[in-house]
Formats: C-alpha cells, sequence, structure tokens
C-alpha cells in the first residue's frame, strides 16, 4: 500500500503501515523528504503533473514553509508535522474543503492525543488555556490552495502544520504558540498524530463528498464556540471593520454584525479583540 515507505523514519512508517487502512485513498502514495522547500509546492507540482488523489509528501524540515497570507510557516528538522496531501474535490464542495480540513486536523489531534482543540475561522487550530474562555495559543495552521491541470482537472493541496514540540515556532510567537509536547509534558510520536489527522481527514472528506456538508458546518460550530458573540476585526477593501462574530454560513462565510448591519467575510481572517 505505502511503495516508498521504507525510506520513512520509522514513526511515520509504523503508523502509516498500522492505520492506512482507515484513510483510503489518502497516503496511498507518500513522498518522503528530510528537507524541502515547501510540502505544498512540492504537492503542487505534483498535482500539475497528474498525480493521483491522496497522494501525501511529508518532510521532516521545509526550509520555505508557507502560511496563509504570505506568512512564513517556521519548520525546524522533527519540531512538526509538516504534510500536504493531494484532493480533486467537485466543484460545488471545494469551497468548504478549508473547514473541513479545520475540523479534521482538529479532531485527528483530540484522537491522538486527549487535548480538545478549538477553531478559529477560518481553520486556525488552537488551544484555549483552561478556564480562559477566548484565550488562545495557536498550535496547528492550514493552507488549502487550488489549480488545475494543464487539461483542465482542478486539485487542492491541502497542508497542514503541527507543532509538535516548543522548538517548532519562533520565540517571537511564543506568548501566542504552543505544542503537542509543552501541552502534554511527554514525547509524542508524529506518526500516530499524522495518522489520525489522515483518518479524520479522510472521514470529513467523504462527508463533503456525500453532501453531508452540515455534518462539517456543524463540528465547526460546536469547536469555535468562543468565537461567537466575540468583537472581532478584519481587513476588507483596504481598511479595517469591526463587529461581533455571530456564526458561520453554510458555505463558510463568517457572519459578523457591524454598526453598518451584517457582514459576511468570505476570505483572509480575523483577528479576535
Ligand atoms: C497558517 O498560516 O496557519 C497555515 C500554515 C500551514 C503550514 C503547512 S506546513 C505543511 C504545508 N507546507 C507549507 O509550506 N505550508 C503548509
Amino acid at each position: 500500500m505505502f511503495p516508498n515507505q521504507q525510506a520513512l523514519p520509522g514513526e511515520f512508517a509504523q503508523a502509516l503501515a498500522r492505520e492506512g487502512h482507515r484513510f483510503p485513498p489518502l497516503a496511498a502514495f507518500v513522498f518522503w523528504y528530510p528537507e524541502i522547500g515547501s510540502t505544498n509546492d512540492r504537492a503542487a507540482a505534483l498535482a500539475d503533473r497528474g498525480a493521483d488523489e491522496g497522494c501525501l509528501v511529508l518532510a521532516d524540515a521545509q526550509t520555505a514553509g508557507r502560511g496563509r497570507l504570505g506568512r512564513t510557516w517556521a519548520s525546524p528538522p522533527g519540531a512538526g508535522v509538516y504534510a500536504s496531501v493531494i484532493l480533486r474535490p467537485a466543484a460545488d464542495v471545494t469551497p468548504l474543503v478549508t473547514l473541513a480540513a479545520g475540523v479534521a486536523i482538529a479532531e485527528g489531534i483530540e484522537a491522538a492525543t486527549g487535548l480538545a482543540p478549538r477553531l478559529k475561522w477560518p481553520n486556525d487550530v488552537f488551544l484555549e488555556s483552561s478556564g480562559r474562555p477566548g484565550s488562545g495559543r495557536k498550535l496547528a495552521g492550514i493552507l488549502a490552495e487550488g489549480g488545475s491541470t494543464p487539461d483542465g482537472r482542478s486539485w487542492v493541496v491541502l497542508g497542514f502544520g503541527i507543532n509538535v514540540l516548543p522548538a517548532a515556532y519562533p520565540p517571537d510567537v511564543a506568548a501566542r504558540a504552543t505544542s503537542l509536547e509543552a501541552e502534554l509534558g511527554r514525547a509524542v510520536d508524529r506518526g500516530v498524530v499524522l495518522a489520525e489527522c489522515l483518518a479524520a481527514l479522510s472521514k470529513r472528506y467523504r462527508d463533503l463528498g456525500v453532501g453531508r456538508a452540515e455534518t462539517i458546518v456543524s463540528a465547526w460550530r460546536s469547536r469555535a464556540s468562543s468565537t461567537f458573540g466575540r468583537r472581532v476585526e478584519w481587513d476588507a477593501d483596504g481598511r479595517s471593520h469591526r463587529g461581533i462574530a455571530r456564526d458561520i454560513e453554510p458555505s463558510g462565510a463568517l457572519v459578523v454584525s457591524t454598526d453598518a448591519g451584517v457582514r459576511r467575510v468570505i476570505s483572509g481572517e480575523v483577528r479576535w479583540i
């Protein structure tokens, strides 16, 4: 099932071999790199050349890891899970892949560790400090990017980065970030985390494919309850806007009430204020 798994380090090879039956077609092919620029870039190049749905690009370190909105994603060796999967969703559900991925990565981390990650729109995965709902340190991030092959077959590359060791993030974001090992106070097997995330992603992707998008939106809502009722700020049309986050729509848009009426935020990010 995993033709090149012998090249994978043991923790990944063992978990994928043990759990792979739970997530077809994801990771039927695994491209492993001890170091790469960005797994998303590599997966996009493979997708462009017609690689199968489910191909997984996995790296121990990234030298040009990318985050959302043009940011850098620090990816030092062995400190995180750096993974990108090629998907080929139907056009009508493509906009929901990013929400589905947020739910799946949170669920996968929970299954692997017992931690209960929360979501911030659209798909930041973070942990709340106990007793302080709305506080949050980022644990994982997701970067979904789309394109199409020269013959018109569209694809989505879904990249996710999970902080496993505190060394995963630079000191200047230490107040806003956390890692699995810092939270749990013990060593974490990256293979188990990856396998549980792939299993959850496979399930949520199947939900999208069979018309059960509402289960994803409702799972997203229940992991994002501390967002609703909060003051948020976002940038659009060259200026910043403020309002109170109310809900997400079935389309994935965030609904915000402002002094000027109800607004729908469909791209970018919101900041909690
Ligand atoms: C974010 O800004 O929150 C998204 C971060 C996404 C990082 C992952 S790590 C694997 C994949 N490759 C990249 O270059 N980025 C994503």
